[in-house]
């Protein structure tokens, strides 16, 4: 078989036993005691950067996790000069002599779990289900693509030819890839993007987002003790209008890997189509406006624990969570009463407390655009539920989960990044309307359907261009190489992270013929 049967993805952690839970919680008090610090990492070296500042922990602003530091001009200078100089030895090494790093990064990752849930919880606001869950696809990643590197990147492919010929055709790095990652999964895609472009044979220009370098800090330096030379792989941290604009705008460059807004990405598109030097791609992995539908055959208890996790989990902060609720009219009212009573059971709190469901919003920023949007929505939707807002944690960035029901998804036209869940009733003969709705949000990246017509599910399924569909469960939480995982349209280029094809749009391909 191709692509791995023999592969069994990350065991995880059993949350529900204590000593696991007390031996984790030592290790991760540990970790906190440290003076965490990032700043760029070129030719293998930490180097002193320019704007220390402090990083503050989103649950409580005044805890300080460590500090940061930006990439200087210099630094991005020296890292792609470094890159182009290694990238072909690295290149040579083929597909089984990357994988091995790789898998060896696998592993670091897994010995290195408490210290990485201890940044994830403290700098990221991460709740102890969300960290592990981020550490489990790190480490899945790690493993999928070496597995493919193994598997694609080895022996060239021989093709047929006439008599006296040999034809072949083999895959090879593009040159230096550089990944630029949001802080939502700051460890998941910041590592997904690195291990996929190292796979394909590519040196590595990594920018982390600016709320989330010191984690980005640490899985690079994982990648050099795994055995990534320190050449091929450097961290450049900093804002996305200056370290991230100059990266993208770099003549040296071999292709981009982008994942954060739909704004961004344009952003790119338009620097990399501006600048000199060589044609190169842009990997885009966007936001969504992503939208359930549910009919009246669906079992309603389920659809409420589904909405809850699909709406709420990670404070609503995952590209794929659900934005906009479709309630078949003949049980809206049952479904909103139950959502209501599910929403009073949500704890929000400190994410280092195993009781908590919903941590806090990233920053003050990222929360003023949630209360913003709440305004207008108290003025043109009617507010179903809101749990607590947090006034009890005031020092951190909360915001707790809200219910609307809105007349129609054009009140909505752009993602809202956070816990807000909008509900919209459709009468039996309108479902056509509701499918064109969601189309016309130019956005596809995830869909539910509870419905016990199976037809119907499927045709929703088949009529909606989404990349990522779920029948009768929640939609979120894409498992590598399970639920490959990336959306069309507004939602990105459509590369699938964790599945089959996706270091194939990392490679470049030459086909050698020999007149023997
Ligand atoms: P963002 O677009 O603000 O930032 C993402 C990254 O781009 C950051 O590292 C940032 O510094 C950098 N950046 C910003 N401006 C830049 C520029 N001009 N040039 C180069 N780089 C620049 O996104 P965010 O707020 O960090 O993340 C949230 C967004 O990410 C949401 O829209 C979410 O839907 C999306 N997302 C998508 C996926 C997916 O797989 N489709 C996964 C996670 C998050
Ligand atoms: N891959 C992440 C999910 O599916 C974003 O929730």
């Amino acid at each position: 078989k191709l692509y791995g049967d023999d592969r069994a993805n990350s065991r995880g952690v059993d949350l529900t036993d204590e000593a696991t839970v007390r031996s984790l919680r030592a290790g991760i008090d540990a970790a906190l005691a440290q003076a965490w610090t990032a700043g760029p990492i070129v030719g293998g070296q930490d180097l002193a950067g320019q704007k220390a500042r402090p990083v503050l922990d989103p649950s409580d602003h005044t805890r300080t996790v460590g500090t940061t530091a930006d990439a200087t001009a210099e630094h991005i200078d020296r890292a792609l000069a470094l890159a182009a100089q290694a990238q072909p030895g690295w290149d040579a090494l083929g597909g089984e002599g990357r994988a091995r790093i790789l898998d060896a990064m696998g592993d670091a990752l897994e010995a290195d779990t408490p210290a990485l849930l201890g940044i994830l919880i403290r700098e990221a606001g991460k709740t102890w289900g969300d960290a592990v869950a981020e550490v489990r696809e790190a480490v899945d990643f790690c493993r999928y693509y070496a597995d493919l590197a193994r598997k694609q990147f080895g022996a060239p492919t021989r093709l047929p030819g006439p008599t006296g010929e040999s034809n072949e055709l083999s895959l090879h790095g593009r040159g230096t890839f550089v990944c630029i990652s949001p802080w939502n999964f700051p460890l998941a895609i910041f590592t997904g993007q690195v291990a996929a472009a190292l796979a394909a044979g590519n040196a590595v220009a990594a920018k982390p987002a600016e709320q989330t370098t010191l984690v980005g800090a640490r899985a690079v330096r994982l990648f050099h003790t795994a055995g990534v030379p320190g050449d091929i792989l450097h961290l450049l941290p900093g804002d996305g209008e200056t370290v991230g604009a100059a990266l993208v705008a770099d003549a040296r460059i071999g292709g981009v890997a982008f994942t954060g807004s739909t704004e961004t990405a344009r952003l790119i598109n338009r620097a990399l189509a501006a600048r000199d030097g060589a044609i190169v791609p842009l990997i885009a992995e966007t936001g969504g406006q992503n939208a359930m539908i549910v009919d009246s055959t669906a079992l309603l208890e389920q659809v409420v624990d589904d909405c809850i996790t699909s709406a709420f989990q990670s404070a609503g902060q995952r590209c794929s969570a659900m934005r906009v609720l479709f309630v078949q009219d003949d049980v809206a009212d049952q479904m909103a009463h139950l959502l209501k009573g599910a929403m009073q059971l949500i704890t929000l709190g400190d994410p280092l407390d195993l009781a908590t469901d919903v941590g806090p919003i990233i920053d003050e920023d990222a929360r003023k655009i949630l209360v913003a949007h709440g305004e207008r929505m108290d003025r043109e939707a009617k507010l179903v539920h809101a749990c607590p807002t947090g006034a009890d944690l005031p020092n951190g960035t909360f915001f707790g989960p809200r219910l609307y029901e809105i007349d129609s998804l054009k009140r909505l036209p752009r993602e809202v990044f956070g816990p807000i869940l909008h509900l919209v009733r459709w009468k039996a003969d309108s479902l056509d309307q509701v499918l064109a709705d969601i189309d016309a949000t130019g956005y596809g990246l995830t869909l539910g359907v509870h419905s016990r017509l199976e037809g119907r599910a499927q045709e929703i399924f088949k009529r909606l261009n989404c990349g990522n569909t779920y029948i009768n469960r929640n939609m979120v939480g894409a498992v590598v190489g399970v639920q490959p995982f990336g959306g069309h349209g507004l939602s990105g280029t459509g590369p699938k992270a964790g599945g089959p094809h996706y270091l194939l749009r990392f490679a470049t391909e030459k086909t050698l013929t020999v007149n023997i």
